[in-house]
């Protein structure tokens, strides 16, 4: 049986939310931000930290595909559902649950660079530097993790887990599969 050990419990998740929105209201004070989460998996992270933020706030999302590990590792990120606002002259901030190997990120991030927004900042709620492929650095980082299998809180694993309040390494089962 796979075995799920706890790696952030709600309570400390929830706090360093709390961090990162006033680093945010800071750095946007007086200024209307367009919050862009990255479907699924940035989906609760999204919710928490915009009702924490105190400036005007539009939300909107992208969803892509999520490839095998051999198309991933060639950069190319297929977009299936794109941004609906208009992003040109807009303080930007893309929403992540987790940067890997990085390429998700600096596919989209170039994509809409490409929309000329006014700002472009990264919020990721983990980082994970060991499996970094390409040169990119969040903005805003909410906890630098260990290369772990992780789930909870938006992250899956197979579609499970997602609903977890906390964030879980989840250690395979004996056979070795998940
Ligand atoms: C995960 C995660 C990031 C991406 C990070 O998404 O949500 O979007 O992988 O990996 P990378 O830095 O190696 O590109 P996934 O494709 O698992 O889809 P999901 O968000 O729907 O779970």
């Amino acid at each position: 049986m796979e075995r799920l050990e706890v790696l952030m419990p709600e309570a400390v998740i929830q706090a360093r939310i709390g961090e990162l929105a006033a680093k945010i209201n800071h750095d946007y004070a007086g200024k209307e931000l367009l919050v862009v989460g990255i479907l699924r998996g940035a989906f609760i992270f999204l919710a928490d930290l915009v009702r924490r933020l105190e400036m005007p706030v539009v939300v909107d999302f992208v969803a892509v595909s999520s490839y095998g590990q051999a198309t991933r590792s060639s950069g190319v990120v297929r977009i299936l559902k794109d941004v609906d606002e208009s992003v040109t002259g807009r303080q930007l901030l893309l929403v992540e649950d987790i940067v890997d190997s990085g390429l998700t990120l600096k596919y989209l991030s170039e994509y809409l660079r490409a929309k000329q927004p006014a700002d472009l900042r990264v919020c990721t709620l983990l980082d994970k530097p060991d499996r970094r492929q390409v040169d990119i650095k969040p903005d805003y980082n909410g906890f630098t993790i260990p290369d772990h299998y992780v789930v909870g809180y938006g992250l899956d694993c197979g579609q499970h887990y997602r609903n977890l309040p906390g964030i879980y390494i989840l250690h395979p089962d004996q056979d070795g599969g998940l």
